[in-house]
């Protein structure tokens, strides 16, 4: 993570091209974490190269696994873990950390996790995680700033999480796998990531089934094996694309992508004016006009991903019309508005809703990233401005989106990363 990088954008260039879209960030690491529940090697395909993703090996190298790469795999062996304690100083970048509290558990019984802390887009407690692992038998307990957590095995049963909880219901799949008995997850998340975690929980022997939907099974199993697996594409990275070209016009088609974990964010653009041809695993789109304006209501899958909720309050800024928008699960997911009417943007913010009048125009200025999907709304907003924006402070960017600046000039964008000027 290199703190003083900015980008260099100069916009009103249409995109044009192909673009091949990464593996998930929300899927690598949650899968990354499930090595621990084996001294067997897994071997995992399409981990993109992200800030996130080099946290949460350092954190498995700080409890003993060993980590490697070769061409596009990344092996990870948890054969030599000698440590069940997960720092602050790693925690405090990246909260997913807590997805080595399920697998710690299960496998070695304890696990001492620094609490993350907040973070910019919310209190994001985890209050869920330690409530619904104690009812399968974990004592947890907090003590200055960690969870300490004691298990013998844990004992399968009924949990209902009191909100739905993507992180929370990956912890609670991952200690049910080795767990005695079995487990049912009421009000589970629904999210493609979750899935993704449960076909490779399955690939190491676990008994899982119901993921995807609201009620998860698992039959815990005494011991899982190594798994071979390739990580399902990003579809915030593509839907992230999909805004930018909507936004600013052009042609241009992805490459690895799940269309149909996509249903919300393409009904919504096809909404704003977008033309999308859907292909198995491809999509081919042309915008040549201004976006109307959308209403955006984020919800947990299969609804509007609130990941996906800066980047379409971007369109908004210069679509046709006036939109509301009203974030659902976070309660402070508009770090990027300030940021947005710096360029020109109408945007007036009551609680959870803002209402965008869209304008003709935005103007090139400078901007500072807060979070990393208002990065992406900054870079959106960048590409459509007249003149020339800088985003500073991009290491939030770099957190989840591989490569995007140049992955965007591939396309014609007018884009460069630079070091600020002190
Ligand atoms: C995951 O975060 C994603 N991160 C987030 O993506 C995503 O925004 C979020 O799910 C919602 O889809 C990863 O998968 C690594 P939650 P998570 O637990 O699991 C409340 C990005 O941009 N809650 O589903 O932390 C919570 O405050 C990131 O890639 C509790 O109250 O989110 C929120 O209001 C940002 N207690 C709601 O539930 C708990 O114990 C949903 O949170 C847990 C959550």
């Amino acid at each position: 993570m290199i703190s003083n990088e900015e980008l260099h954008i100069v916009g009103e260039s249409p995109l044009k091209g192909e673009v091949y879209i990464s593996g998930a960030k929300n899927a690598a690491l949650p899968i990354l974490c499930a090595g621990l529940l084996t001294e067997e090697p897994i071997i995992l395909n399409n981990v993109p190269e992200l800030d996130d993703v080099k946290t949460i090996l350092k954190l498995l190298e700080h409890l003993g696994a060993k980590t490697s790469k070769k061409n596009n795999q990344t092996i990870i062996q948890a054969d030599t873990i000698h440590n069940t304690e997960a720092p602050y100083d790693l925690v405090k970048t990246m909260r997913a950390s807590i997805l080595v509290l399920g697998p710690l558990l299960a496998r070695y019984g304890e696990a001492r996790i620094s609490l993350p802390g907040g973070c910019s887009i919310g209190q994001r407690p985890v209050d869920q995680h330690i409530k619904f692992l104690s009812a399968l038998g974990a004592e947890i307990r907090m003590e200055q700033g960690f969870i300490i957590a004691k298990s013998k095995k844990l004992q399968g049963t009924v949990i209902k999480p009191d909100v739905v909880t993507v992180t929370g219901t990956e912890n609670f799949m991952m200690a049910a796998s080795l767990a005695k008995g079995t487990t049912i997850i009421e009000n589970a998340a629904c999210e493609p990531e979750i899935t993704d975690l449960a076909h490779f929980l399955i690939q190491m022997g676990a008994k899982i089934t119901g993921h995807g939907t609201r009620r998860i099974k698992i039959e815990g199993v005494n011991y899982l094996n190594g798994a071979k697996y390739v990580i399902s594409p990003d579809r915030i990275e593509a839907g992230t694309f999909l805004c930018a070209l909507a936004t600013i016009g052009g042609c241009i088609n992805l490459i690895n992508v799940n269309p149909h974990e996509m249903t919300s964010t393409l009904h919504k653009l096809k909404e704003a004016g977008l033309e999308i041809e859907i292909g198995q695993n491809w999509l081919k789109c042309k915008m040549n006009k201004k976006p109307n304006a959308v209403n955006i209501n984020t919800s947990e899958y299969p609804g509007l991903a609130t990941d996906m909720q800066a980047q379409f309050m971007a369109m908004n800024t210069v679509a046709n019309g006036t939109s509301s928008i009203t974030e659902n699960i976070f309660e402070n997911r508009y770090m990027h508005v300030p940021e947005l009417r710096r360029m020109g943007a109408d945007i007036t913010i009551d609680g959870n809703q803002a209402i965008i009048r869209g304008v003709n125009k935005l103007y090139g200025t400078t901007v500072k990233a807060t979070d990393l999907r208002a990065s992406a709304s900054l870079v959106i907003a960048a590409l459509a401005s007249k003149g020339k924006t800088i985003i500073e402070s991009i290491y939030h960017l770099d957190r989840g989106y591989e490569k995007m600046e140049e992955k965007l000039r591939m396309l014609g964008a007018n884009i460069l990363r630079a070091p600020r000027k002190e």
